[in-house]
């Protein structure tokens, strides 16, 4: 057994303790009870104090000097300590064992990342991206692109028309109803050999219901050169729908109507659903349309002065929320702009 400290030893003992242990009290409730560990009335300094008059003389003085120094240093650290604590009072607060809480994470809207898959495909083959206005000019939307005024053929681009006055060249002002009226704007400004996709909003004034919505995406497509063939657009569409879909996705081309296009077509796709057989979802055709397409009409050359005679182009254009739907399977283009987060989450 080791002897018993000495008053002096276990005065020295005491300041080390206190000092350790107010630095480290976290509310002021702690220091309090600190204060009345090492100096109330039941302390082991007060019992010190009280046996000094036993001592030996030539201890007592030493031991008294000693007890004075600790009660004033205990003193002084716990006003530090609480001073501190005033200080930051959220430091006190913190506890730094609870569980973290989540920072939400945001992510690219659906009609967006499928807008990036398509443009990712196109740009390898040389197209370039480029933008146009939302809100033209009747002049671009129809004129420049055969399609002339009281023509029936306007009708199936219904449109809608904003109130200001007319330029008087380029006629109404409207919300452009396809990214077609972009390769005029284009063409107008550069020569060929060209090699764009034009990615944006179209407007048709079409009741909502699971298959319009009056605001959807479409990605335009336009290749010039001295010699542009519909084997190059076919080429190029095969690969391109081979690439989005899948290599086993069967495609066709079906001829169609264009006013800016001729020979025109719609590509269709086999139905995902059916594969070709004919179900609910595809209307029991076994195939779903995804996109227009043709060579470039003359009447569109001669619009923005270029020789019919001697470029060839061909244009396409597909819709990026029909794209998406068939992608994922989902039956409502609503769901897309109603903002429904237990819908958005899921991409
Ligand atoms: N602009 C046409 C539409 O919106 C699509 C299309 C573009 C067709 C280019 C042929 C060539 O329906």
């Amino acid at each position: 057994m080791s002897d018993p400290l000495s008053p002096a030893q276990e005065l020295e003992r005491l300041s080390a303790e206190a000092v350790a242990s107010v630095g480290q009290a976290a509310t002021p409730e702690a220091l309090e009870q600190l204060r009345v560990r090492f100096l109330g009335r039941k302390s082991r300094l007060a019992d010190i104090m009280k046996q000094l008059a036993q001592l030996p003389a030539e201890q007592r003085a030493d031991v008294g000097k000693r007890a004075n120094q600790l009660k004033a240093l205990v003193e002084t650290q716990l006003a530090s300590r609480r001073e501190a604590l005033a200080a930051t009072p959220a430091a006190s607060a913190i506890d730094l064992t609870l569980p973290g809480s989540a920072i939400p994470q945001g992510r690219l809207h659906p009609i967006t990342q499928t807008l990036h898959t398509v443009l990712s495909l196109l740009t390898p083959m040389g197209f370039e991206i480029v933008e146009g206005p939302e809100m033209e000019l009747e002049y671009y939307n129809f004129d420049a692109l055969n399609i002339p005024r009281e023509h029936p053929s306007r009708e199936s681009f219904d449109t809608f028309f904003v109130e200001t006055a007319p330029d008087p060249k380029k006629g109404r002002r409207l919300l452009r109803s396809h990214t077609s009226p972009v390769q005029i704007r284009v063409m107008e400004t550069r020569k060929p050999p060209l090699r764009i996709i034009v990615p944006g909003k179209v407007y048709r004034p079409d009741p909502l219901d699971p298959s319009h919505s009056f605001m959807f995406h479409q990605v335009e497509g336009l290749m010039v050169d001295h010699r542009t063939s519909f084997a190059d657009l076919k080429g190029v569409l095969e690969h391109f729908l081979s690439a989005l879909f899948g290599p086993e996705t069967k495609t066709r081309f079906r001829p169609h109507y264009f006013p800016f296009t001729e020979p025109s077509a719609e590509v269709d796709i086999a139905c995902a659903s059916c594969r070709g057989r004919g179900c609910s979802t595809c209307g029991r055709k076994g195939w779903m349309e995804i996109m227009g397409c043709g060579m470039v009409h003359p009447n569109v050359f001669k619009a923005v002065g270029y020789d019919s005679s001697r470029v060839q182009g061909f244009a396409f254009g597909l819709g990026i929320e029909r794209i998406a739907m068939l992608k994922y399977g989902i039956k409502d283009i609503r769901l897309f702009f109603e903002n429904d987060l237990r819908f958005l989450e899921q991409f």
